[in-house]
């Protein structure tokens, strides 16, 4: 279209060189969200927040009803909740090929997270910048999916840190900035 375009004439040319670039800027997310809701038989819930900052990403996380204690927080490969269970998420998002891994390891799954810690009245809190996580490109989190696990994910046992069951999970979405 801009070739053509650029065939009319150079206003016409330039017009439409500043259209595409203003359409590329516009589609830039800087912010997404996900709802999790609870798998069948948990009452797991909460927000997270993934926000474009310097360094990486921005997780922010409210999750409520859980038992107190750790439990495994990790990026998933597909947005979808669907299954009861929540294994129609698939594994961790992992576009590297790594082995699973704490969340400030070099290598490690991309969605390698680490642990979210309840308190006695089952909230939990989560607030860090991760560097590998991103909202374009390779490592890419839009349309994946966020899950908290029953168990505490040991940070070494492969593949999945032997988290146990899939209590909460939620697709990630654009949000409003
Ligand atoms: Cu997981
Ligand atoms: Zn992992």
């Amino acid at each position: 279209m801009s070739v053509r375009l650029c065939r009319i004439g150079l206003m016409a040319c330039a017009v439409a060189v500043v259209l595409v670039a203003n359409a590329v800027r516009a589609a830039e997310v800087k912010k997404s969200v996900a709802v999790l809701q609870p798998t069948k038989g948990s009452t797991v819930n909460g927000v997270v927040t993934f926000t474009k900052v310097e360094g990486g990403v921005r997780v922010v996380a409210d999750i409520n009803g859980l038992t107190p204690g750790e439990h495994g927080f990790h990026i998933h490969d597909f947005g979808d909740c669907s299954a009861p269970d929540a294994t129609s998420a698939g594994g961790h998002f992992n576009p590297e090929g790594h082995q699973h891994g704490a969340p400030d390891a070099e290598m490690r799954h991309v969605g390698d997270l680490g642990n979210i810690t309840a308190d006695a009245g089952g909230k939990a809190h989560y607030d860090r910048v991760d560097k590998q996580l991103a909202l374009e490109g390779d490592h890419s989190i839009i349309g994946r999916s966020v899950i908290v696990h029953e168990q505490a994910d040991d940070l070494k046992s492969q593949p999945t840190g032997n988290a146990g069951a899939r209590l909460a999970c939620g697709a990630i979405g654009v949000a409003k900035e």
